[in-house]
């Protein structure tokens, strides 16, 4: 019989199918399924709490045919994920709530597409780490969504940009970093986090979250301070959670 991985020797297979996964034992699958189970949630509470408000207040026809490709694109995200999920018989991930971040009300059009530059890039570099998953059938699911996630932060960046020629416009982009930069820095788990062992003994992910979240703070901090010239709010690179 197999060795249980550690975080010394983690697993270092590759995974091909759910069968596969099922026949390397429950602690694998909960591994993948945990994962895959927050991509459900995440990807569907932020189409319907952003991205389809955000149509709405879209300013133009142009940019209503922009927030609506991401729209669907987002809720294409949260169908491919939940196959996944289906795929290894996962109870349903939308019986457990999203993260409480999400009880956020979408404001205004600049608000959106700082969202977009902000929120999607922790999205891409949760996906970007899932590139060397175990589980095949996640790392091609990463693989093909990523051109979509980044194409909403490189559109959340153009946007972004040009609201931010004209000088009336910064302190809401202010305002909107300093609410979204924090808003994201949960998604990358807590400090101390038994599931993120539990991911990283199983080769879903490599990193631990405070790694995960430092790339985040980095990649971020650069867009806002150099490129859009507004400050980045003061942030902690650990995360200690609340509740459970
Ligand atoms: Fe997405
Ligand atoms: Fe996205």
């Amino acid at each position: 019989m197999r060795a249980a991985p550690t975080l010394e020797a983690p697993f270092s297979g590759e995974v091909a199918d759910a069968a596969e996964a099922r026949a390397l034992g429950p602690e694998y699958v909960a591994a993948a399924g945990k994962v895959i189970a927050s991509h459900v949630r995440n990807e569907l509470a932020g189409a319907t709490v952003f991205d389809e408000p955000a149509i709405a207040l879209a300013p133009s026809p142009k940019d209503k045919w922009l927030a609506c490709r991401i729209a669907m694109e987002e809720y294409g995200h949260h169908l491919k994920f939940n196959k996944l999920a289906a795929e290894l018989d996962l109870d349903d991930p939308r019986s457990r709530p999203a993260l409480s971040v999400f009880d956020y009300e979408l404001r205004s059009w600049p608000e959106f597409v700082v969202l977009k530059a902000v929120v999607d890039l922790a999205e891409v570099v949760l996906m970007e780490e899932l590139r060397e998953c175990s589980y095949l059938p996640l790392r091609r699911l990463a693989v093909k969504l990523l051109p979509e996630e980044r194409f909403h932060v490189a559109f959340g960046r153009a946007a972004s940009i040009e609201l931010n020629a004209d000088p009336a416009n910064r302190p809401q982009l202010q305002e909107a970093v300093h609410d979204l930069v924090r808003f994201t820095l949960p998604f990358f788990g807590r400090s101390v986090s038994s599931n993120n062992d539990l991911f990283r003994r199983w080769g879903i992910k490599h990193r631990s979250n405070d790694e995960a979240r430092a790339a985040f703070v980095a990649r971020s901090r650069s867009f806002v301070v150099e490129e859009l010239g507004l400050e980045y709010p003061e942030v902690s690179l650990r995360w200690e959670g609340v509740g459970g």
